[in-house]
């Protein structure tokens, strides 16, 4: 920007509030992110997430908190269910059904612990039999829905007694 014709105090005048407003702006970001960095803390420390769900403290499902082995077994139990007649063979959706993945599941559940929709799921799937299956099953099949999403694998399976202390952090958007 020239500033031509205008004095010299005049120009100082302008370019202190800028300066001003930038060395605000930066302070203001540093103060953001400090509670963010203390918060990230025990996540790092997190070395076995199985043991510290166990111990009731809350773990985020970023973590890995499934296996891959028990996502594969809950889609099985999600096809020979039915579930797929109404949520896709890739639970993509159909006109029977939403989508168990992507934007939807993370604008419903994202950010609540896992019992939540766990507890609808017991409540209301499959519609007309809700409740039918074992609280393995429906972990089961919960392990294969994160998969859906995108969530990481990790070394232990989800474990019925424990989804209240996992956290549905949002998920990857593919
Ligand atoms: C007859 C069709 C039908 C079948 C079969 C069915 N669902 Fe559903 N499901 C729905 C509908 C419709 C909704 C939306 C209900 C609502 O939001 O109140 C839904 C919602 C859900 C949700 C919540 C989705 C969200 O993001 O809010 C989950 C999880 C779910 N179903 C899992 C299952 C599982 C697991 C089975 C099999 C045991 C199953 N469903 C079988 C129709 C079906």
């Amino acid at each position: 920007m020239k500033l031509k014709g205008v004095p010299g105090w005049a120009k100082l005048a302008l370019i202190v509030p800028a300066l001003g407003a930038m060395t605000g702006i930066a302070v203001a970001q540093m103060g953001a992110n400090e509670p963010a960095m203390d918060a990230d803390e025990p996540a790092m420390e997190a070395e076995d997430p199985a043991m510290e769900a166990a111990a009731g403290e809350m773990v985020s499902i970023q973590v890995g908190v499934y296996t891959e082995e028990q996502a594969e077994r809950g889609l099985a139990t999600f096809m020979s269910r039915g579930c797929n007649g109404c949520h896709g063979n890739e639970m993509q959706g159909s006109p029977g059904g939403p989508t168990l993945k992507g934007f939807l599941f993370n604008f419903h559940w994202g950010d609540k612990p896992a019992t939540e929709v766990m507890a609808f799921m017991q409540a209301n799937m499959p519609p007309g039999a809700a409740g039918s299956l074992t609280d393995q099953a429906y972990t089961d099949i919960l392990a294969a829905i994160f998969h859906a999403n995108g969530y990481p694998v990790g070394d232990d399976e989800l474990v019925y007694e424990e989804l209240a202390n996992i956290l549905v952090e949002n998920a990857p958007q593919e």
